[in-house]
């Protein structure tokens, strides 16, 4: 494990980063404006995330989203991507449906649960960045793109390397589902609006359709790649 060299140290905004690597509320007042990648900041993230995947974390419930599934019912077996995909729940469902499938996510362990889980099948899965998707190697294009959790925890410039790298991957036509926190108010600071996940995307992506989320303020997002 490789930690910040000293010069990118920086122990104030790891810390914050460290007890709210997802953007949750404790963003003390001097970072609200700063929503440029600290330095060590996706490090300190990836290591928190590597922990929780020390055990099972909240989110990793093993039951594919029903969005998902219902979306695929109506499509034909292609390739799809799953960006932040976790332990690959989402992407055995895939790979069950015959889909060919490639996750992303940048927690080793994660990766390696993932690659247990999908050990019949024959996925690609990466130890990679999600704000490098553009120069990542690939077995791409993709007919369906995923990410449930991942675009809404990134900063705002980790958003654009993102979203660039996405339509490089995603081919016209294809589908890119996306779940992710809002804020509940101004001074929230987790998730991303509707208003600027679609400012994000509108360059070479429609909004085809949007369903809000129950209890926690969030979404899902239907687009499709121009
Ligand atoms: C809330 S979890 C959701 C995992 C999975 N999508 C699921 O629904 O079970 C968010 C995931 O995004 C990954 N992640 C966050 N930032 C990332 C980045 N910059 N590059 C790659 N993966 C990232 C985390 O490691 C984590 O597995």
């Amino acid at each position: 494990m490789s930690f910040p060299k000293k010069a990118d140290w920086n122990p104030a905004e790891i810390l914050r980063t460290s007890i709210d690597p997802m953007g949750l509320k404790y963003r003390p007042a001097v970072f609200m404006n700063l929503r440029k990648e600290q330095p060590g900041e996706s490090r300190v993230r990836r290591i928190w995330f590597s922990i929780q995947y020390l055990f099972t974390p909240p989110w990793d419930t093993g039951i594919p989203a029903p969005e998902l599934v219902s979306t695929i019912a109506q499509l034909p077996p292609g390739r799809a991507i799953d960006i932040g995909c976790g332990t690959g729940t989402n992407l055995l469902y895939l790979a069950q449906h015959r889909w060919a499938v490639t996750g992303i996510d940048f927690a080793a362990r994660a990766i390696a649960k993932a690659r247990r889980k999908l050990q019949s099948y024959s996925p690609a899965l990466l130890v990679a960045d999600a704000t490098k998707l553009g120069s990542l190697d690939l077995p791409g294009p993709y007919d369906l793109a995923l990410d449930m959790g991942c675009f809404h925890s990134l900063t705002d410039e980790g958003r654009d390397g993102y979203a660039a790298g996405l339509a490089r991957w995603l081919r016209p036509g294809g589908i890119f589902l996306l779940y992710a926190w809002q804020p509940d108010s101004v001074e929230d600071r987790r998730g991303i609006s509707k208003e600027k996940t679609i400012r994000c995307f509108e360059d070479n992506f429609r909004l085809a359709r949007y369903e809000q989320g129950a209890g926690q303020p969030s979404a899902w997002y239907y687009f499709t790649r121009k």
